[in-house]
């Protein structure tokens, strides 16, 4: 099955000695969060658990998610080396279940969901989030290929419709006041595989 060698590629990742995007949350996740009242966030994708320690050290009540085992042994790792405790369970989007609007603050960080999917799984966090309530969300946006072209290192998704645009972000998150929506150009250093210039779409919302 697809998604079985899709989970295999993740849980091989993270089963090096290495955290794959570093032990610090990503820059702009930092940034943000540090800028809002501390409450309940929810992290889906969240891999290794950077951003999810980074929250629950800020006081933030932290559930997170990934389908990757690997990825929840890593995260209690990190949480434990940090003294902190995040809830992390192993699942797929589509299968785990949180009641309807129950979190202040859904963090998207290089959460890059298979393209078919990508637009329907970011209306079922929707329903998870409070009214009022903000997405915070960084990935590479479409025009990261050519960045990927020329330096492999950066990482991202190498099919165009896994990747995001403005347009994108918009419709999905219709329901939103757009506080920030742009697209840049960042330098990375998140670990193993987010190195160099790359293009990101950042997008902060509050669910209406
Ligand atoms: C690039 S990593 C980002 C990890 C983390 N958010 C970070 O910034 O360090 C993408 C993650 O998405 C997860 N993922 C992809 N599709 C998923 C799905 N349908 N359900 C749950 N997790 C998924 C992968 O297992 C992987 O950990």
């Amino acid at each position: 099955m697809m998604e079985d060698i899709w989970i295999k590629k993740w849980n091989e990742r993270y089963g090096e000695e290495d955290y794959a995007y570093g032990e610090t949350p990503n820059v702009f996740f930092e940034e943000k969060i540090k800028e809002l009242k501390t409450g309940k966030i929810l992290l889906p994708a969240e891999g290794e658990g950077r951003n999810a320690v980074f929250a629950a050290k800020l006081g933030w009540s932290v559930f997170a998610f990934d389908q990757s085992e690997e990825g929840k042994k890593k995260a209690m790792k990190l949480a434990k080396k940090n003294g902190v405790t995040i809830d992390y369970q192993v699942g797929d989007l589509g299968a785990v279940n949180f009641p309807q609007e129950e979190f202040d603050v859904i963090g998207l960080i290089y959460a890059h969901f298979p393209a078919n999917l990508k637009s329907a799984y970011h209306k079922i966090l929707d329903g998870y989030l409070k009214k009022g309530g903000f997405v915070v969300f960084e990935a590479f946006s479409k025009n990261n290929l050519t960045y990927r072209a020329k330096n492999e290192k950066i990482g991202g998704p190498r099919d165009l419709d896994s990747l995001f645009s403005i347009e994108e972000i918009k419709a999905d998150f219709s329901n939103y006041e757009i506080l920030q929506l742009e697209e840049k150009e960042v330098e990375l250093g998140e670990g193993l595989y987010h190195n160099g210039k790359g293009s990101v779409i950042r997008f902060v919302g509050k669910k209406k």
